[in-house]
């Protein structure tokens, strides 16, 4: 049996004319705090329900821990935990007494855990307050604290920043990365680039249902690397010798700098050159698209398949980060 956390394989959604989820194909890896990262609509919390075994899959599988959740039910979630959409509660009872509620059902040892839970998400000053009147940012860290009682291996999490107010974010990326720190693995969807790019290592972003890119957040960063950036004493004269020089494929002045696309080794020979030219370079960078641009360039326009995807490096994609 395989003990790696997730494995999506050509998995698809469809309802009627709408294919929700695309033949995604996604691996978590040990360890992973991985990013599901999408627009509204993109199929994020119906992938997270076929993993969760609450709904079928029109095609493909998914494997949990080498285990089939759609066909083996209850046993396949052994040691996986979360919630999809928004985490659901009886609001005229305690926090504490969900929690306990919930830990009778799940049996085992799981009341002895109820405390330490509700530590762990920072709610047992709370506890006995109805949920009914938490706020968002308490509901969602009792969904967590709910998840935490069945001792997780694999936490699956629909959003669970959003909606927070940016010290509730905060907070939430922080509890994600202590739970990743005690050893959990973690899959969350969020539409947030920022959140993803400060949480996780390794991210799949989805577009209409289509996985658009899978791998290191590292990769992604670096094929958004697009040209350089260069000042100079003098930016006309500096275009001049741009032109001749044997590797640059253009330079154009925009804003006050010379925007040119080298490769590295060409960029060097150029520098050079600038100076022997009379020129002083005060300026020389890599002119970074930020991954904001690359995410929506990935996940807008006008239909899937059209738009350019960076090819990450072969080793990376599906590999162990
Ligand atoms: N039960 C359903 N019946 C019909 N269509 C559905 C159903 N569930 C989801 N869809 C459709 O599937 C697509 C993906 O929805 P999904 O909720 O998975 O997106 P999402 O990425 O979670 O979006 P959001 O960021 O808004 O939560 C949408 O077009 C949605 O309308
Ligand atoms: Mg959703």
């Amino acid at each position: 049996m395989t003990e790696t956390p997730v494995e999506a394989r050509g998995l698809v959604k469809q309802y009627g004319r709408i294919t929700a989820v695309d033949h995604v194909d996604l691996t978590v890896n040990r360890g992973d705090v991985y990013g599901f990262l999408g627009p509204n609509g993109a199929g994020k919390t119906t992938t997270l329900r076929m993993m969760l075994g609450l709904i079928y899959p029109t095609a493909g599988s998914v494997r949990l821990f080498g285990r089939d959740p759609t066909t083996e039910g209850a046993a396949a979630l052994n040691g996986v935990a979360g919630f999809v959409e928004a985490p659901r509660f009886y609001p005229y009872l305690s926090a504490r007494t969900n929690m306990q509620m919930m830990a009778a059902f799940d049996g085992d040892d799981a009341v002895s855990r109820v405390e330490a839970a509700l530590d762990t998400v920072e709610l047992t000053a709370r506890a006995d307050d109805k949920v009914g009147g938490y706020s968002h940012g308490m509901r969602q860290r009792l969904g967590i604290a709910a998840a935490l009682l069945r001792e997780p291996r694999l936490l699956l999490l629909d959003e669970p920043a959003t909606g927070l107010d940016p010290g509730g974010m905060r907070d939430m990326r922080a509890l994600i990365r202590r739970l990743a720190d005690g050893g959990m693995t973690v899959l969350l969807s969020s539409h947030l680039l920022a959140e993803v790019e400060e949480l996780c290592d390794r991210v799949a972003i989805v577009r209409a249902g289509r996985i658009v890119y899978e791998g290191a957040i590292a990769d992604l960063k670096a094929t958004a690397t697009t040209g350089y950036r260069l000042r100079t004493s003098d930016n006309t004269a500096a275009i001049a010798v741009c032109e001749a020089q044997a590797g640059v494929a253009s330079a154009r002045l925009d804003g006050g700098e010379v925007h040119l696309d080298a490769a590295e080794p060409a960029v060097a020979e150029l520098s050079v050159a600038l100076v022997e030219s009379g020129l002083r370079i005060t300026a020389l960078v890599p002119d970074s698209a930020t991954l904001e641009d690359l995410f929506f360039r990935l996940t807008e326009g006008s239909t899937p398949g059209e738009t350019e995807v960076p090819e990450p490096a072969a080793d990376v994609v599906g590999g162990v980060a």
